[in-house]
């Protein structure tokens, strides 16, 4: 059998009568560390989720705790409507990429890809044909005999994606698939990746700490916290619409606007949290107001920076609106109400 090409399932198309994973009420503990505290996930069938959350959330727990890796004392994780409690991983039908690549150093690039083929005992001829597909579809067929070492890293990156997908998976995880790579790199697989998870219309799960990659790639996002999911949203509605101080500020949604600056929007509850996005805290010169405290050019527009008591805050300008205004000037804050937003703490 050959690997499915570009004419496969696109996730518009997709029944979305059963969700392709299902995770429910997910308690992972590694001796007395609480890893996962109650983890409820659906992803629908070709649908592109992002685990995004800091370090030590539990992203990889539990992705492994999907892939069979590790077992949770409680919950139960559903792949195609089927309980997977009793299967060992390698029967889960599911394609991982770790951050490491973990590539066999001593086989090429054709053998890496290979060899989870040849382990589901798929005969020779037809391992060696979807194995070329898969390193065809990454675009290394120039770069099949070479070993992992003679490959730069994001080639490597290519050789762990072509061996997850080449067993045609219901499931891709990907725990920082991108990680290693260098900015430029990064974002040039970022659209490769997303473009092939498309194509091949495979449900994939993809962790990352980085904010943009998330709402970049993703069709809907899972923010983590302290082994528990703090919001599930898409980005555009995680970006204007997060539910806590916490997410708005792991996201990067806006200024929180604590205490006095909070009364930039009439009406705010006393000690409420306002959000309001960068672009729209306008300011402008006074005597009296509090001075600009940073300056920095992000290209398309500069950021100003105030220290108010409740902590900094930016307004992001155009350059020709910001050039009137330098360190050491002293300005009032503004904010339309209709573009703030007041938030639980
Ligand atoms: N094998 C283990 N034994 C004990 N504790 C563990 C083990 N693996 C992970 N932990 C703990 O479980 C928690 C979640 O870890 P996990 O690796 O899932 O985090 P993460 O979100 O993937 O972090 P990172 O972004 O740093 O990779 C952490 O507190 C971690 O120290
Ligand atoms: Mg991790």
């Amino acid at each position: 059998m050959l690997l499915r090409l570009p004419t496969m399932r696109a996730p518009e198309t997709t029944s979305t009568t059963q969700p392709s994973l299902a995770v429910a009420g997910i308690q992972l503990q590694y001796g007395g560390v609480a890893a996962l505290q109650g983890i409820d996930l659906e992803v629908a069938s070709g649908e592109f989720v992002a685990l995004l959350g800091p370090s030590g959330c539990g992203k990889t727990s539990l992705l492994r705790t999907i892939a069979g890796f590790v077992h949770p004392q409680q919950g139960a994780v559903r792949l195609n409507g089927r309980d997977v409690a009793g299967l060992a991983p390698r029967h889960r039908n599911i394609g991982i990429v770790f951050q490491s690549y973990a590539l066999f150093p001593h086989m090429s690039v054709l053998q890496n890809v290979l060899f989870g083929l040849e382990c589901r005992g798929i005969p020779k001829s037809a391992a060696t044909q979807r194995a070329r597909d898969a390193i065809g579809l990454v675009g290394l067929s120039a770069f099949a005999d070479r070993r992992p070492k003679q490959l730069s890293g994001g080639q490597q990156q290519r050789v762990a994606l072509a061996r997850a997908i080449v067993i045609e998976p219901d499931l891709l995880l990907l725990d920082e698939p991108l990680g290693a790579l260098d900015k430029q790199l990064r974002v040039q697989m970022q659209t490769e990746l997303k473009a092939l998870q498309r194509r091949l219309g495979v449900t994939a799960l993809f962790v990352t700490h980085d904010q943009e990659e998330a709402m970049s790639m993703a069709d809907r996002i899972v923010v983590m916290r302290d082994g528990k999911i703090a919001q599930i949203d898409t980005p555009e509605s995680l970006f204007a619409a997060p539910n806590s101080a916490w997410v708005c500020e792991f996201v990067g949604a806006g200024n929180l606007l604590r205490g006095d600056a909070a009364s930039i929007l009439p009406g705010a509850p006393p000690g409420s949290v306002v959000q309001v996005p960068f672009d729209k805290l306008r300011v402008s010169p006074a005597a009296n107001g509090m001075p600009i405290t940073g300056r920095r050019f992000l290209g398309a527009m500069v950021e100003l920076q105030m220290a108010t008591p409740g902590g900094i805050v930016c307004a992001h300008l155009s350059p020709a609106a910001a050039s009137a205004f330098t360190i050491g000037t002293h300005v009032h804050l503004h904010a339309d109400p209709a573009d703030c937003r007041v938030l639980p703490h």
